[in-house]
């Protein structure tokens, strides 16, 4: 670590994402403690593999915040703690909202009082709704059509207001589908339960599961199948090293896509599965999922350009080797 680098509140670090960021944070000097309350975050993994210190605690424990922001020297607090459940948000949005929405205004305001002004902030595409036009550019619309969609747009909300009127400069980052795991194998994705696309198929290969299901096969796309933006996991971490040095150099209050600006049909995934894995993975067709649009793509140029940002590994067959390579390291 090189001391001149300052110190940085990591929530939900223990988690996928955020436990990436952790590790590209710390490769680039920074000091890094994580705030997690490891509902769905991993112990072992901050003890074994990132090796900084973890507070297991809540963002809504504002005494615990008040002791942490008085007793450390944070220059920013990057914030992926939340729960992203989207069929959850419909049936418990309370949940949602309490801790999406609630966890975090008690976050703000205990940074606030401890003036600590920059704030890293993990939305989502799911802010936008349903879309007009692919590649989805930052200034598209916000409809969200479920309560964990709306939790975010609250919040992106609230950061828009807490600059103008407290001068907390946030960027605000809405990842398309986070995807694969770190290239060297020590990290990767780790959901319970898991929802998404890539570890599914994936769990399928290894024989975890009897057959992935395919969601719809008759949506006006090439293969019938609905489109997704896969931006691997260690390019949304890199992306988080760049959002916080612009904060840090005195940058304004910002919102980036994370996409990668290509999209993957599901049957494409599979297709890149078998490929990697070298095995036939079973499927089933079902009807489609009430609320999935046919396709969904974000336009990440604004952060290649004003953020520097350059994806290393935009090919969905790396995105699937790497998640294959943490799977079979996993359950060996
Ligand atoms: N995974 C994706 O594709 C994706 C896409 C868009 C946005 N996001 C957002 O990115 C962030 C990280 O997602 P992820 O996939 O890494 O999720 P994750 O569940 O792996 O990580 C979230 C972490 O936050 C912790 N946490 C939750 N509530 C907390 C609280 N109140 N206090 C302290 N810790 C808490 C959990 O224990 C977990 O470790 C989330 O905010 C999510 O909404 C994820």
């Amino acid at each position: 670590m090189s001391p001149e680098k300052p110190s940085i509140l990591v929530t939900g670090g223990a988690g996928y994402i955020g436990s990436h960021t952790v590790l590209a944070l710390k490769q680039a000097g920074y000091d890094v403690v994580i705030l997690d309350n490891l509902v769905y975050g991993h112990r072992d993994l901050v003890e074994k593999v990132l090796q900084v210190e973890l507070i297991e605690g809540d963002t809504s424990d504002r005494p615990l915040l008040d002791n942490l922001f008085t007793t450390r020297n944070f220059a920013a607090v990057m914030h992926f703690s939340a729960y992203a459940y989207v069929g959850e948000s419909v049936s418990d949005p309370a949940k949602y909202y309490r801790n999406n929405v609630v966890g975090t205004l008690v976050l703000l305001e205990a940074m606030l009082a401890a003036s600590i002004k920059n704030f890293v902030f993990s939305s989502t595409c799911a802010t936008y709704g349903v879309p007009n036009v692919v590649p989805i550019p930052e200034n598209h619309p916000q409809n969200p059509i479920n309560p964990y969609g709306a939790t975010k747009l609250m919040v992106e909300r609230i950061l828009s207001d807490f600059d103008g009127a407290y001068g907390l400069k946030s960027v605000r980052f809405r990842y398309f589908n986070a995807a694969g795991a770190h290239p060297d194998g020590l990290l990767g994705e780790d959901h319970n339960p898991e929802t998404h696309l890539i570890p599914l198929v994936l769990l399928t290969a290894l024989g975890k599961r009897k057959s992935i299901s395919i969601f719809g096969t008759d949506y006006p796309t090439p293969d019938g199948t609905c489109i997704r933006d896969y931006i691997h996991v260690s390019d949304l971490a890199d992306a988080h090293v760049l959002g916080l040095e612009y904060l840090l150099k005195g940058g304004d209050s910002e919102v980036f896509n994370l996409g990668n600006g290509q999209g993957f049909s599901v049957r494409e995934v599979i297709a890149a599965a078998e490929q990697v894995t070298g095995l036939t993975i079973p499927t089933q067709e079902c009807d489609r999922r009430p609320g999935d649009p046919p396709s969904l793509i974000g336009s990440g140029e604004k952060a290649r350009k004003i953020l520097g940002w350059q994806p290393q590994y935009p090919n969905i067959q790396d995105i699937v080797a790497h998640a294959w390579q943490w799977h079979l390291n996993r359950h060996k």
